[in-house]
């Protein structure tokens, strides 16, 4: 599978790409990378997961068939200057699934892709901090071959992947290898080109103008989502008519995975 990967890169390709039959988590393990000094641009692969960590503490269900990717980025910046990072990755996902594919996904915000209403991947952002060091980690986790029938089925009316939703058997090595190269992309014009990269991602992004349900500690509050802000937050209005700047806790669609 590694080769395959790598046949499909540039030969400039500038990261190091580290991949794993199984892992923990590909986060995890980046972040101890990161601690242990390892350079911007390690990428680390795997064809599974035992402890795949979503946002919110939940876990992330990885089973062979998806890809799990984790890259370790030094922007040398401060991390408030990073607020739109899963926003970016989020557009260079979609940018790999059209450029293998033909397909784009559309993004829940604010690190979900979805195809068809269901979910395809998830992305998780994680900084590493050591005194003035700060590392981001960016993990994405896609389903890539799998069948419908291959979910749990408590997930089946919530998840698709790439091979359910063209109709065509993806090969994983070709969506890792676009991944790779998206980010890489990404990584290129992360500060230089925000501003069309956030014009990108607001017109990818299905959760604007319609309901949305904000879950925050144990308050549920309804509204409108009006728009996506510099720093990759959520503007709602409620339905008291004022607005909020939305950037934790959960936002449910209507519509969407379940919520009616
Ligand atoms: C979410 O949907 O809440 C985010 C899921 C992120 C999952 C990816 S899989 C690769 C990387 N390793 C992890 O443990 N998590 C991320």
């Amino acid at each position: 599978m590694k080769a395959k990967i790598l046949s499909r890169l540039p030969p400039e390709f500038p990261w190091q790409v580290q991949y794993f039959e199984t892992l923990d988590s590909t986060n995890t393990c980046a972040k101890a990378l990161a601690r242990s000094g390892a350079p911007h641009g390690t990428a680390v692969l795997a064809a599974c997961q035992t402890a795949g960590r979503g946002r919110l503490g939940r876990s992330f269900v990885s089973p062979r068939g998806g890809i799990y990717l984790s890259v370790l980025l030094r922007p040398c910046c401060t991390p408030d200057r990073l607020s739109h990072l899963t926003c970016a990755a989020a557009v260079a996902a979609c940018d790999a699934v059209e450029k293998v594919t033909g397909l784009r996904p559309g993004i829940k915000w604010t690190n979900d892709l979805v195809c068809g209403g269901k979910k395809l991947a998830g992305i998780l952002t994680e900084l590493v901090t050591a005194g003035s060091d700060t590392a981001a980690i960016i993990g994405i986790g896609m389903n890539c071959s799998q069948s419908a029938e291959e979910f749990p089925p408590e997930l089946q009316a919530m998840a698709t992947s790439l091979s359910a939703a063209t109709g065509q058997r993806q090969d994983p090595a070709f969506l890792a290898a676009a991944l790779l190269e998206a980010l890489a992309e990404m990584d290129r014009a992360l500060f230089s080109g925000q501003q069309e990269m956030l014009e990108r991602y607001r017109s990818g992004c299905i959760t604007l103008g319609r309901e949305v349900s904000l879950v925050q500690a144990d308050t549920v509050r309804h509204g409108t989502a009006l728009d996506i802000l510099p720093d990759g937050a959520l503007l709602v209005q409620l339905e008291d008519g004022s607005r909020e700047a939305v950037n934790s806790g959960e936002v449910s669609v209507r519509g969407m995975y379940g919520y009616v």
